[in-house]
């Protein structure tokens, strides 16, 4: 049984428990985010803590922990639940308040909650064979740059993903695109590895810009520029990102084949890189 951590205490995972007064479960009111660990060394740490504080300063909602404390409870469970790669999700809510109502309470006591999965191992030979995604439009609310745990048009874009035997949906606003329902979108056009900019109604991975990081340090031709609907459909490569994908392939999109149907050369190169760079982090090498 995997232990957990809720409010102050390390329990197993069905013992954790919380009131259905919760706002988190009444209105989705809290943010989360989910951080992997390799060889229990967790990645891209402080972004992940940078990126929550924001999602947090955005509902307007104080952080309820320090740096140091969030450490603690993050290698505590990494340690408890010992395996060679791991998740941690954790979040965060607005806290259970007396009554129903739509409107803050005036003292919130936040609702922490953090559990550890495995994560299991992706290697490039894994990755290869690549997914089939679709394109679909984009349904969510303007504020994409929270990751909130409001995913009810994440999950139904996914779905409708699913439905048609489909990986991941590519999501298209005003005929650009944006990202994927729970991944970013990478694609290479005219030999230029592109990527949307923040500013096109997404949320900024930290897998994203890691490798933007690791593109510019390698000398890869790219640009953050906004591409279409069209541009992508002729797209030579095109890439899925996150915490858990890594860097996934998409080699069919809306039922036709991207390029020849297989990952491409920028693809291999990349996924050395960013392989590379999870060896030097299981090692403690790199953050
Ligand atoms: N989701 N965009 C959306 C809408 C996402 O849900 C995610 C990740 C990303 C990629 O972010 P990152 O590189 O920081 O994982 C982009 C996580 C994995 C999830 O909801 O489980």
């Amino acid at each position: 049984m995997p232990v957990v951590y809720l409010n102050g205490e390390y329990l197993p995972l069905e013992e954790a428990k919380i009131s259905v007064l919760d706002r988190g479960f009444l209105f989705a009111d809290g943010v989360y985010e989910v951080i992997p660990a390799y060889g229990g060394n967790l990645l891209r740490l402080e972004e992940h803590m940078q990126r929550l504080q924001n999602s947090l300063n955005t509902i307007r909602l104080k952080n309820p922990l320090t740096s140091d404390q969030w450490l603690t409870i993050l290698n505590k469970l990494l340690s408890e639940n010992p395996s060679e790669d791991q998740s941690v999700y954790l979040q965060v809510t607005r806290g259970v308040a007396a009554k129903r109502n739509h409107g803050f309470p005036a003292e919130p006591k936040q609702t922490v909650f953090v559990m550890v999965n495995e994560l299991s191992p992706v290697n490039k030979e894994e990755l290869r064979p690549g997914v089939a995604a679709i394109t679909l439009d984009d349904i969510r609310w303007k504020a994409c740059n929270i990751k909130s745990i409001s995913l009810l048009g994440n999950i139904l874009l996914r779905q409708q993903a699913h439905d048609k035997n489909a990986a991941e949906a590519i999501l298209i606003k005003d005929g650009i695109v944006t990202e994927g329902a729970a991944s970013n979108v990478f694609a290479v056009i005219n030999d230029v590895l592109l990527t949307p900019p923040t500013t096109s109604g997404l949320l900024a991975g930290i897998t994203r810009d890691l490798i933007i990081e690791l593109a510019r340090k390698n000398d890869l031709v790219f640009a953050e520029h906004a591409f279409t609907e069209d541009e992508l459909l002729k797209a030579s490569e095109i890439w899925l990102t996150s915490s858990t994908y890594e860097i996934l392939p998409v080699i069919e999109l809306n039922g036709k084949p991207v390029a020849n149907g297989q990952s491409g050369p920028i693809w291999e190169r990349m996924i050395d890189i960013y392989q590379a760079y999870k060896a030097e982090l299981r090692q403690g090498l790199a953050q």
